[in-house]
């Protein structure tokens, strides 16, 4: 078993498999993209076996595969399907804008896909279409209807931005009164490849519970599962439920079970950490798993106590890199 300085079993890895995206979030990247990293410089998908069979020896039970888009990437279903068969591993999730989805969705479950969060952050095409800077509203709502007919778990990721998408918080929960899904809001960050700007808090955790109780002062606390970034509630009579992601504020750290990989292989044990050690490099240079173990092990020794220590403890300070090169 895996345990952090503070006591915190890790047993979740987040993998973000590639850097690369067909959409240009405003909250994720610049219109012009940014620089993407090197074919070469991506952990191959031996690398990603290896790494995730040692970490599964170790404790790690759940792995999220994230982006970037993680489908751009070719060949992901067999790289998911090798993951499948790491004994270890007993659920492997996926974050994904949907866009390239629709067609994989029947074989989600052949490769041991447990269960699916989507990007969308709103139902109205016009506003989807200057949030992401793309026109691909049509492909994510295919993508959603075929997750609900596969009987695949899905909730959906909405990131709540000042004078943008708070029209789409009350139609995001009237999809739960017939829909067998989650809605989730989540509190902006600043991972956008520019960095803190003016409207980032102003929908805090609290503002967007504020903003629903007054349409629906009857919704009822879910019992959230350990673990869970979201804090969840129920309309009552609907079938779905909604959460709150309080990801800027930073309240579930102190459950927090996971660490992450980014596309090039630098382990973060922290979201908001800029880093501890690089994977792929040690793999390079003929590391065993010896070699491996011990730096995660020590990596882990150390580790921040919440987002806020991982931030102040960034020697650069500043947080403006892209989602995508991080996965979330
Ligand atoms: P499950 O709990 O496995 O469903 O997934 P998740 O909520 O951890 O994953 P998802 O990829 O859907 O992320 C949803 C939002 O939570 C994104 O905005 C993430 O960046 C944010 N998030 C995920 N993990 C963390 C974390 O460790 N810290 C913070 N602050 N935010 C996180
Ligand atoms: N702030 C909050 N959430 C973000 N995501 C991407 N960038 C940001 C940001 N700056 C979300 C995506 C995806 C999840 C992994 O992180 O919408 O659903
Ligand atoms: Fe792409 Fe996801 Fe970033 Fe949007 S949030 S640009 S879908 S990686």
């Amino acid at each position: 078993m895996l345990y952090d300085n503070h006591g915190r079993k890790i047993n979740y890895l987040r993998l973000a498999v590639t850097d690369r995206c067909n959409l240009r979030c405003q909250y994720c990247m610049p219109e012009e993209g940014i620089n993407y990293v090197d074919r070469s410089d991506l952990l191959t998908y031996e690398e990603i076996e290896r790494i995730i069979r040692l970490f599964g020896s170790l404790g790690i039970d759940k792995v999220r595969i994230t982006g970037g888009e993680p489908f751009l990437r070719k060949g992901m279903m067999e790289c998911i399907a090798r993951i499948n068969d790491i004994p270890e591993i007993t659920s492997i999730h996926i974050t994904t804008n949907g866009t390239l989805t629709r067609d994989l969705i029947p074989r989600f479950k052949d490769v041991g896909i447990k269960s699916v969060n989507l990007s969308l952050d709103s139902l109205d095409p016009e506003r989807f279409k200057m949030i992401t800077r793309r026109d691909d509203l049509d492909k994510v709502m295919e993508s959603l209807m075929s997750l609900i007919e596969q009987d695949i778990t899905t909730k959906i990721n909405m990131v709540v931005m000042h004078a943008q998408n708070i029209d789409d918080l009350l139609p995001m929960i009237e999809l739960t009164k017939h829909l067998p899904i989650s809605v989730r809001f989540l509190e902006e960050m600043p991972f956008n490849g520019i960095g803190i700007h003016d409207n980032m808090a102003l929908w805090d955790h609290k503002r967007i519970l504020d903003f629903i109780v007054q349409s629906h002062p009857d919704i009822r606390p879910l019992v959230n599962e350990p673990n869970s970034t979201s804090i969840n509630y129920q309309i009552p009579g609907y079938i779905g439920s909604f959460g709150i992601i309080a990801s800027y504020s930073r309240l579930f750290c102190g459950t927090c079970n996971r660490i992450r990989l980014t596309p090039t292989g630098l382990l973060k044990t922290c979201l908001y950490d800029g880093g501890i050690f690089n994977i792929k490099q040690l793999i390079r240079e003929g590391a065993t798993d010896d070699n491996l173990t011990t730096a995660l092990t020590g990596a882990l020794g150390s580790r921040a106590k919440d987002g806020h220590e991982a931030e102040s403890l960034r020697t650069s300070h500043l947080i403006n890199e892209s989602m995508a090169t991080i996965g979330g």
